[in-house]
């Protein structure tokens, strides 16, 4: 079994295109760290087989979940995640939504949260320009933001450093 779960969730495709480039990034690597799985199709007990987890998550509807993560993020409801160390990804768009970018990695995170969860991955927000997010501590977003509407140029290198930070922090 891989070391890393990465579970995205995706409408059109944006954030299963980041995850197979986040696990090409790991690939450099070691190719048998990273399992990818659509949480589409995932059960919670297929999710916590693994201690080290990568979450992809859009935000749809002005400030809501994916469709996918709507479906599965109840199911995880009274489960123990202790000792489970997390890193989030999200896709946005911070043109058209500034007011509820990225919105849905806050929510994750708020489950992960209750579930004592360890999330890892937090990241600047100095690159980004939008107005409110759920996503924001202080100066960083819970987890690495991705906006491929506004900002697709700056995707690759973004991945690259954040899997450089995921790997110095999950200590891998
Ligand atoms: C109807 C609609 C609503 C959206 N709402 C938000 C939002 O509230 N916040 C945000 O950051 N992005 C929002 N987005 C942008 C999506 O998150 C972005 O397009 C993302 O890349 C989609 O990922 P996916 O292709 O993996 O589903 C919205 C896009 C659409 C079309």
């Amino acid at each position: 079994m891989a070391k890393i779960g990465l579970f995205y969730g995706s409408s059109t495709g944006n954030t299963e295109y980041v995850a197979y480039e986040i696990k090409s990034e790991f690939d450099k690597r070691d190719a048998s760290l990273v399992e990818v799985f659509n949480i589409g199709s995932t059960t919670p007990e297929q999710m916590l087989q693994f201690n080290y987890l990568i979450l992809g998550i859009p935000t749809w509807n002005t400030g809501q979940l994916q469709d996918d993560w709507e479906v599965f993020l109840p199911k995880l409801a009274g489960h123990d995640m202790t000792g489970k160390k997390v890193a989030i990804f999200g896709l946005g768009d911070q043109n058209g939504y500034g007011f509820n970018f990225l919105d849905a990695v806050g929510t994750l995170s708020d489950v992960l949260f209750d579930l004592n969860a360890e999330v890892y991955g937090l990241w600047p927000t100095e690159s980004y320009q939008f107005n409110e997010s759920l996503a924001q501590i202080e100066n960083h977003f819970l987890g690495l933001g991705v906006d491929q509407e506004g900002q697709s140029q700056i995707t690759p290198k973004r991945i690259e450093q954040w899997v450089k930070q995921i790997v110095r922090e999950f200590e891998l």
